[in-house]
C-alpha cells in the first residue's frame, strides 16, 4: 500500500488536509494521528471491516478491543451508555489523556469492541486530533499506532518506522506531549471506578473527583496463571523493545557494582541525571541514556518510549533502568516499565 505522509503544526491548522485525512476514514481507510499521548492508527469505529484492517496493519490478536475517539464528550451517547460519574470525570478531565470504558450501544460493531460488551471512549485534547475526528463526522477506533508488541510511537518517525506501507495516510504534528497512553478507567455497575491503565491522570487524581479508585491488580502485579485480564491488552506482553529489561531496585553505587559484575558487553543503562556522572565514572563501558532529573516523572514520561525504541536501533542486547515509585505519574512509568522488563526486578 502506498502511504501518503503529511505534515501539519498543532499551531497552524491546515483544514483541507485535515479534511482530505477525514474523507480516507469515511471511506474505511487507516490514518495514523498524533494526540496528546501517543501516535494512533484511526479508522471508522462504526466499520467492521475497517477495524479489521487495523487489527491486520498491526498484526494485535482480534480479541484485543480499540478505544474509540470522539470530538466531543457527549458524543459518547451515540456509543455507550452514559452516567452521571462519566460526565464528572468528563467535566474534569476531557478533551485530554483519559479514557472511560462503559456498556456499549449496538452502533459499535463487535469487531471495533474486541468482542467484549463494553466500550472504551476517548476525547482527545491535542487539535489535530480533535478537528480529524470532528470531519470524519464518526467515532475514530485508535489503537497506538505500533506493531504489536513494541513500544508506542510517540513522535511521527516512530509511527513512520512501524506503519509505513501499512496505512493510507500519516500525519506527522511533531511529538506527542505525554509520551505514555491515556489512562483508563472502568465505571462498574455499582458507580464504581476500577483503574486498568495508569497514566497521565493519576489515581490521586481520579480520586479527588469522584472518590475511591480500586487499582486493578495487573497495573503492577502479574498475572497468575488462569487469572482474566480486566482490560485484555494486559494479558499480552507489551511496550517490550528486544533487549532484556531489567529494573534496579537500589542506589546508584551498588547498580554500577551488579553492571560491572554481570558484564558490561552491548549493555546500556537509563540513568536519572544526578546518578549519570557516578555511572559514567564507574562503568564507562556502558552506554547512559538521560532519564531527566529523579523527580521529574513528566520528562521520564516523554523519554521511556523513545529511549526504548533507540535501544533496539542500536542493538544492545541488555538494557538496565531504575524501578519508579508507585505514586502519581509514577506509577504510569512503573506499569510499562516492569511490563516492558516482563517484572525482572533486580535488588541486589
Ligand atoms: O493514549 C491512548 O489511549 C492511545 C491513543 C492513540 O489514544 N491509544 C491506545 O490504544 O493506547 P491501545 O489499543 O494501544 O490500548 C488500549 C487498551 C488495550 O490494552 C485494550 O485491551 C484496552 O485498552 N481496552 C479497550 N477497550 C476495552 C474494553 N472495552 N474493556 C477493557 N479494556 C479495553
Ligand atoms: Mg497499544
Amino acid at each position: 500500500m502506498n502511504t501518503e505522509i503529511i505534515k501539519i503544526s498543532e499551531g497552524k491548522l491546515e483544514l483541507s488536509e485535515l479534511e482530505r485525512a477525514a474523507e480516507v476514514i469515511r471511506a474505511g481507510g487507516l490514518v495514523v494521528f498524533p494526540t496528546e499521548t501517543v501516535y494512533g492508527l484511526g479508522a471508522d469505529a462504526t466499520n467492521p471491516e475497517a477495524a479489521r484492517k487495523i487489527y491486520a496493519a498491526k498484526g494485535r490478536p482480534s480479541d484485543n478491543p480499540l478505544i474509540i475517539h470522539v470530538a466531543f464528550p457527549e458524543d459518547a451517547e451515540k456509543y455507550a451508555f452514559t452516567s452521571d460519574i462519566y460526565y464528572k470525570l468528563a467535566e474534569r478531565f476531557m478533551p485530554g489523556p483519559l479514557t472511560v470504558i462503559m456498556d456499549a450501544r449496538d452502533t459499535v460493531p463487535t469487531e471495533t469492541r474486541g468482542g467484549l460488551p463494553t466500550v472504551a471512549v476517548r476525547c482527545p485534547e491535542n487539535k489535530i486530533a480533535h478537528e480529524l475526528i470532528r470531519l470524519s463526522g464518526v467515532a475514530v477506533a485508535a489503537p497506538s499506532a505500533n506493531l504489536s508488541g513494541s513500544p508506542s510511537p510517540t513522535t511521527a518517525e516512530h509511527a513512520i518506522d512501524d506503519m509505513l506501507g501499512r496505512v493510507d495516510m500519516i500525519i506527522d504534528g511533531g511529538s506527542a506531549d505525554f509520551g505514555l497512553e491515556s489512562t483508563i478507567v472502568r465505571i462498574e455497575s455499582d458507580g464504581a471506578l476500577t483503574l486498568l491503565r495508569p497514566g497521565k491522570i493519576t489515581a490521586e487524581e481520579l480520586s479527588g473527583t469522584v472518590g475511591e479508585v480500586k487499582i486493578a491488580a495487573a497495573v503492577t502485579d502479574r498475572l497468575s496463571d488462569g487469572e482474566v485480564a480486566l482490560s485484555p491488552g494486559m494479558k499480552y506482553r507489551h511496550y517490550a523493545p528486544s533487549a532484556e529489561v531489567l529494573l534496579l531496585d537500589c542506589d546508584a553505587r551498588a547498580a554500577a557494582e551488579y553492571i560491572k559484575k554481570n558484564g558490561v558487553a552491548s549493555v546500556a543503562l537509563i540513568a536519572y541525571d544526578e546518578d549519570a556522572s557516578h555511572f559514567r565514572a564507574a562503568i564507562p563501558e556502558v552506554f547512559v541514556y538521560s532519564f531527566g532529573k529523579r523527580f521529574n516523572e513528566a520528562e521520564q514520561a516523554r523519554l521511556l518510549f523513545k529511549i526504548l525504541r533507540d535501544a533496539d536501533k542500536r542493538r544492545f542486547t541488555r538494557l538496565y533502568a531504575p524501578l519508579p515509585p508507585k505514586s502519581g505519574v509514577g506509577l504510569a512509568l512503573y506499569n510499562r516499565m516492569i511490563r516492558a522488563a516482563a517484572h525482572k526486578i533486580i535488588k541486589p
